[in-house]
């Protein structure tokens, strides 16, 4: 970074696109000056946002993984959050067909990227005096509960929300916390993706094709508004991080 240190910096993976960049565009909103992780360079650059800093990373590539954030500086910033949020469902399919690359790859992304990513962030927040950290890992409710079909994703998310408890358990919690964040069902390519799959790959599509039919859908900008309300009521002093919780916003 040359610019001076932003007294907020908000650091999004995933912020090209549906919940990623809704979240981005509300903590900016509220005054966050904001740092972009995407892997496609050309939807970065045409990202209509003011970035302070951006990274052009795969988080599905081990050496993506371990470079995100390693020149990060938190100098002069007091309050830095990191939004882990950058998530892939493939490959979709029964577990006696899908891939062991692309599983891996998913394992890689939802799995272990947040809390490697979430190591090198923890770093440059202890290294800054005066500087404090939030950790948001945005999950699902397939971190809890078998969905068919979604082998690599329930066991990706799984892996993320438990090394997510560890990470609690064992952070200074004066510098920094750490949640997890299911945010609904919300209405983004990833539901897309899904409404597309036969019911012979996922067998429980039908009820995400009647909930989108009946207009269930929530928006993107729910879970940002609820990250945004949080992070200004902490700061207010009126409400406390759910550190180590993982909050559902499911709302059926
Ligand atoms: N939508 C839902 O109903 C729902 C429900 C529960 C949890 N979630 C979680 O919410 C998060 C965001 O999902 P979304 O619905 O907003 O999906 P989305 O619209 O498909 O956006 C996913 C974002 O992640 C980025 N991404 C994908 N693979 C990546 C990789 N290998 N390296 C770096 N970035 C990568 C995408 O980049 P590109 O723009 O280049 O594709 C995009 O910016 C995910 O973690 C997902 O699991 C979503």
């Amino acid at each position: 970074m040359t610019t001076s240190p932003p007294q907020r910096l908000a650091i999004v993976t995933g912020v090209t696109a549906g919940i990623g960049l809704a979240i981005a565009r509300a903590l900016h909103a509220d005054g966050f000056a904001l740092y972009g992780v995407a892997r496609n360079a050309d939807k970065l650059a045409a990202l209509d946002l003011p970035l302070h800093g951006s990274e052009v990373r795969d988080l599905s590539v081990e050496s993506d993984v371990s470079a995100c954030l390693a020149e990060l500086d938190l100098a002069g910033v007091r309050e830095a959050v990191l939004v882990n949020n950058a998530g892939s469902l493939d490959p979709i399919g029964r577990f006696d067909t899908i891939d062991l690359a692309g599983t891996r790859a998913t394992m890689l992304l939802n799995g272990l990227a947040p809390i490697f990513v979430g190591q090198t962030f923890y770093r440059a927040v202890l290294a800054a005096p005066g500087c404090t950290g939030r950790i948001v890992q945005i999950t699902s409710g397939a971190a809890h509960r078998p969905v068919a079909g979604w082998t690599s994703y329930c066991a990706s998310k799984a892996a993320m929300w438990l090394g997510t408890q560890v990470m609690a358990e064992e952070m200074d919690q004066a510098r920094c916390q750490v949640m997890a964040l299911s945010p609904g069902v919300v209405e983004t390519a990833m539901q897309a993706q899904i409404r597309a799959e036969s019911e012979a790959s996922m067998p429980g599509v039908g009820w995400f094709r009647e909930i989108a039919a009946e207009g269930k859908l929530a928006s993107p900008e729910v879970p940002a508004r609820y990250l945004a309300t949080l992070l200004a009521g902490e700061r207010d002093g009126g409400q406390t991080f759910p550190h180590g919780e993982s909050v559902d916003l499911f709302a059926g």
